[in-house]
């Protein structure tokens, strides 16, 4: 079982997939039913804390899948997202209340931008914040709330809301940085000095949820934590609205890589990350980069001569963390224009030829002449150089 609301493990943080829910909601995301049971049932198997699966009054559709992901989930806490009426939290609660262990999120927009939308005054927001809450928390033991676009949100009024969400009975206190708005530095900033000047702060779990607007999701997440966040909000790939939200096995790889500076746990199988990265890709039908960290093709691929010279002695030349630990079986050394003799002596050798220096040298020759006309020598270019070489001597 996992953690529930709170973690007294200070180097403990909680990971908060959303891919089912705002990942869902970049335009043409969509995922069928099956789809969705099938990427919860992955998430929680690589040991996600919190599964966001849905919007329940969104649609029938989404009622559905968080109910069904509700039922079957075996470790995780399976959340459902409300806006701040009574409405859409009994419907989240009628889908989440299967879970072995279920959260309500609600929210509402706090910003000046987003206050200007219901059409409600500071005071009539507080009252609404004290309200849904309290409703919330009368459902349900678990109940995180978010104050919409917070990183644009007034400080003093900031800080009045978080704290009438405490009161009110919120468990985990989420700040979005809906719009991709803030920096590192500021990041930090803020959780800290919510945790330190907002009565109560103690008793609730700090959260962050980052877009990537300004591509700095990643980093701004990272920062959160060493202001004091203990749950990160991300997906895989970074699928999100606009640029996206934090991606999964970025923040997860970083705490891994750089533990030395980032002194923190997770409970994530990192070597199932490759696998549900393919399959959310498959799904959403949005391909990954092919430079993206972590996941992308090229991120483990080595092409010019001094790399892959560097790698054929020492993998650790030119690389942070191991293939393995991501569930890649190894690295990819691709042949192109700019690789050099020895990746063509081991790729020769991966192939079955063992070749002398002179035979070497000769298909060199060829190989960068082929390369030269293609983007990339594959494994059959290179036996039909071989077979050519050979037939000509
Ligand atoms: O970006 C955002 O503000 C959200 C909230 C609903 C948490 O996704
Ligand atoms: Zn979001």
């Amino acid at each position: 079982m996992t953690d529930t609301a709170t973690t007294t493990e200070q180097d403990r943080v909680l990971i908060f997939d959303t891919t089912l829910r705002d990942g869902e909601q970049s335009p043409g995301a969509t995922m069928t039913h099956e789809e969705k049971l099938e990427i919860a049932e992955l998430l929680d198997e690589m040991g996600v804390d919190i599964i966001e699966a849905g919007f329940p009054i969104a649609s029938e559709g989404d009622f559905l899948a968080v109910s069904e992901i509700a039922k079957r989930t075996k470790n995780a806490v399976v959340c459902g997202l409300a806006r701040a009426n009574f409405k859409d939290i009994d419907r989240c609660w009628e889908a989440v209340r299967h879970a072995r262990q279920p959260r309500i999120h609600t929210f509402i927009g706090t910003s000046p931008q987003h206050r200007a939308i219901p059409n409600l005054t500071k005071e009539e927001m507080i009252e609404r914040i004290h309200d849904t809450v309290t409703h919330a928390r009368n459902l349900c033991d678990n109940v995180q709330w978010s104050p919409m676009d917070a990183t644009r949100t007034e400080w003093d009024y900031l800080k009045r809301v978080v704290e009438v969400a405490i009161k009110a009975g919120a468990t985990t206190i989420n700040i979005p940085d809906t719009v991709g708005y803030t920096v590192p530095f500021e990041s930090a900033r803020l959780i800290r000095r919510l945790i330190e000047e907002v009565p109560g702060a103690d008793e609730v779990i700090f959260s962050t949820h980052c877009h990537n607007d300004l591509g700095m999701a990643t980093a701004n997440a990272l920062a959160a934590v060493e202001g004091g966040a203990r749950q990160i909000e991300c997906t895989i790939n970074g699928l999100g609205e606009r640029a996206g939200n934090t991606a999964l096995e970025e923040v997860v790889m970083a705490m891994r890589v750089r533990n030395d500076i980032l002194p923190y746990r997770t409970r994530i199988d990192t070597t199932k990350i490759m696998n549900i990265s393919r399959r959310v890709s498959a799904v959403s039908g949005f391909p990954v980069q092919y430079n993206k960290a972590i996941v992308g093709k090229n991120a483990f691929a080595h092409e010019s001569g001094i790399h892959q010279d560097g790698m054929l002695k020492s993998a650790d030349t030119f690389e942070i963390m191991r293939p393995e630990d991501v569930g890649l079986k190894s690295t990819s050394l691709v042949m192109g224009k700019h690789s050099g003799r020895a990746a063509l002596r081991a790729k020769l050798k991966e192939l079955g030829f063992e070749v002398a220096d002179n035979q070497l040298n000769d298909i060199f020759v060829r190989f960068k002449a082929l390369a030269d006309r293609k983007k990339e020598v594959f494994d059959d270019d290179l036996i039909a150089l071989v077979q050519d070489q050979a037939a000509d001597h």
